[in-house]
C-alpha cells in the first residue's frame, strides 16, 4: 500500500460525511491522505454536500485531491479504503419503517424490530454493489462497513461475499465508552481496555479496565444502574430528547444482567412496551432527524457554497469517525490495536452457533482481524442471542431465496412482534411500500 492513501466515501451524500472528512483531515499526522472521493447513487443529494467539502478541501489541503461521482469506474479506481455509509431509501424509506409496524401497535426503529428488518431487505443489494465496485477497480481496497442495519448486512456479506476484503463495524458501543470513561474521570474511549460480547445492537460489556489493568466495572455499574448512560459526555453524536431516553432506559435494561454494561440498543427487545408508550406516531426518530441533523448538515454545505468560502465555518467533528480512522490505519500501517468488529464467530464464543456474525473485540493488523476469545456466555444471553440471530439469518435467506415464507418467519421470530398474524399483517405492509427496493417475495 501507499503511504499515502486514497479513500471513497460511499454513500458521499450522507448526513455523516462532513463529519468524516472532518475527522481525517483532523489526522492527517497519523493517517496521511493523497485522495477523497465521494460516490453516491443520488446526485443532486450529494452535490450538496460534495460541493462544500471541495471548497473545505481546496482552502484548507488543496494537495489532496478531491472529487465526487456518480460514475462507480471514477469513484472506485485508485483507491485504498471504501467507507460505506448508505442508506438504501433514504429518510424517505426510513420513515415507513418506523411508522408502519406502528399502525399494527409495534414499534418501528431504523435497526431493531421490523423496521430494521424492512431496512436490511433493501440495503443488502446497496451493499454487495459496493463491495462489487471495490473489488472491480480496486482488488487490493478493504471496505469498512457501517451502513445500517449492520447485523443483517454483515451476515449478508458473510453469505454472499464471504473472502471479500469487507470489515463491518458500529459505533454505538464507542459512543458508550465514551460515556463510561466519563463516568471514570477519563477523557477517551482509547483509554479503556474492554470485553464485550454479543450481536450487533444486541451486547454486552463484560470487562472494562484501564490501561494499568484497573477494575473500572463496580465505578461504571454503581453509575448505570442509579442514572443508565443519561450524563455521560459521550462522542456528542446522540444528543436529543429521543436519545436521552435511551440512555436513561439503560438503567432498567442493566437491572436484567448486574453483572454486565448492556448495549443501549437492548431496549427495543427488553422493553417494547415502554418504547411504543414513548412513541408518537406522527412524530418518529426519522423526523428528529431530519428536522435537526439533516437539516444542520446541509444548511451549512449551502452556507459554504453560496459564499463560496468555508472561512467562517468550523466542521464539527465526527466522533465516530475516529474509530473509523484508527481501524484504517490499523489495517494500512499494521498497528495491532483493539476493535470491536461484527465478525463470523467460529468459536469465538465457544457455546454460540459459529456461523453466527458476533460483535467482538479483534486486533487488527495489515492482514485483517485477529478474533479475542470472549468465552462461554450465560443462558439468558445465549437464549436471547440464539432468537436475534436466527431472524437476522432468515432474513438474509428470505432475500436470497425470494422467500416470502421466510421473511414471515422472521418477523414472527422478532421478539418485538406479538403473533404470527400481526407479523403477517406488517409484512403485506412492507412489501407493498417497499416495491422498488425488495426482491420479488413468492
Ligand atoms: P443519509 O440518507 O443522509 O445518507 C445516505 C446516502 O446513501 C444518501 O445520500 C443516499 O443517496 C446514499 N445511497 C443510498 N443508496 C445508495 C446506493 N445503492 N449506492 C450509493 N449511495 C446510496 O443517511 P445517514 O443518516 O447519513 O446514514 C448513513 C448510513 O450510516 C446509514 O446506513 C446509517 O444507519 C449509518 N450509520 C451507521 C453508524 C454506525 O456506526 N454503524 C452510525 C451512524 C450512521
Ligand atoms: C441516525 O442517527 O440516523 C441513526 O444512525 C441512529 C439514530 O440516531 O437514530
Amino acid at each position: 500500500m501507499a503511504n499515502k492513501y486514497s479513500i471513497v466515501i460511499a454513500g458521499g451524500g450522507s448526513t455523516f460525511t462532513p463529519g468524516i472528512i472532518g475527522m481525517l483531515l483532523d489526522n492527517l499526522d497519523k493517517f496521511p491522505i493523497r485522495s477523497i472521493k465521494l460516490y453516491d447513487n443520488d446526485e443532486d443529494r450529494q452535490a450538496k454536500i460534495g460541493g462544500a467539502m471541495e471548497i473545505i478541501l481546496k482552502e484548507r489541503h488543496p494537495e489532496i485531491d478531491f472529487l465526487y461521482t456518480t460514475d462507480p469506474k471514477e469513484g472506485f479506481t485508485d483507491v485504498d479504503f471504501v467507507l460505506a455509509q448508505l442508506r438504501v431509501g433514504k429518510y424517505e424509506m426510513r420513515d415507513k419503517d418506523e411508522k408502519i409496524p406502528l399502525k399494527h401497535g409495534v414499534f418501528g426503529q431504523e435497526t431493531t424490530g421490523p423496521g430494521g428488518i424492512a431496512y436490511g431487505m433493501r440495503s443488502i443489494g446497496g451493499v454487495l454493489e459496493i463491495i462489487d465496485y471495490m473489488e472491480k477497480y480496486s482488488p487490493d481496497a478493504w471496505m469498512l462497513n457501517y451502513s445500517n442495519p449492520a447485523a443483517i448486512v454483515a451476515e449478508a456479506t458473510r453469505r454472499l461475499r464471504p473472502d471479500s476484503k469487507v470489515i463491518n463495524i458500529c459505533d454505538m458501543p464507542i459512543d458508550l465508552m465514551y460515556k463510561m470513561a466519563d463516568m471514570v474521570g477519563l477523557k477517551e474511549w482509547q483509554e479503556l481496555d474492554f470485553s464485550y460480547y454479543g450481536l450487533n445492537h444486541f451486547g454486552w460489556f463484560t470487562a472494562i479496565n484501564d490501561k494499568e489493568g484497573n477494575d473500572l466495572l463496580p465505578q461504571i455499574k454503581e453509575h448505570v444502574s442509579k442514572t443508565g448512560f443519561a450524563d455521560g459526555i459521550g462522542s456528542g453524536q446522540h444528543v436529543e430528547e429521543s436519545w436521552m431516553e435511551t440512555f436513561t432506559k439503560a438503567k432498567d435494561v442493566y437491572a436484567l444482567d448486574p453483572e454486565t454494561i448492556p448495549n443501549t440498543y437492548l431496549k427495543y427487545y427488553f422493553y417494547p412496551d415502554f418504547v411504543l408508550e414513548h412513541t408518537d406516531p406522527e412524530h418518529t426518530r426519522v423526523d428528529e432527524v431530519r428536522e435537526h441533523r439533516e437539516k444542520d448538515v446541509f444548511s451549512m454545505c449551502q452556507k459554504i457554497i453560496e459564499a463560496g468560502t468555508a472561512k467562517d465555518i468550523e466542521i464539527e467533528l465526527d466522533a465516530h469517525a475516529t474509530y473509523i480512522v484508527d481501524l484504517a490505519r490499523a489495517l494500512a500501517e499494521n498497528t495491532k490495536e483493539r476493535f470491536l468488529l461484527i465478525v463470523p464467530n467460529d468459536g469465538a464464543v465457544p457455546n454460540f452457533d459459529p456461523t453466527a456474525m458476533v460483535e467482538i473485540p479483534c486486533l487488527v493488523g495489515k492482514d485483517g482481524f485477529e478474533k479475542i476469545n470472549q468465552g462461554y456466555i450465560p443462558q439468558f444471553q445465549k437464549g436471547l442471542m440464539e432468537q436475534q440471530v436466527s431472524v437476522e439469518k432468515l432474513v438474509v435467506e428470505a432475500w436470497i431465496e425470494h422467500s416470502y415464507l421466510k421473511l414471515w418467519q422472521a418477523l414472527t421470530l422478532s421478539s418485538t412482534v406479538p403473533s404470527a398474524k400481526v407479523a403477517k399483517a406488517i409484512l403485506d405492509d412492507l412489501i407493498e411500500a417497499n416495491k422498488e427496493y425488495w426482491p420479488e417475495l413468492n
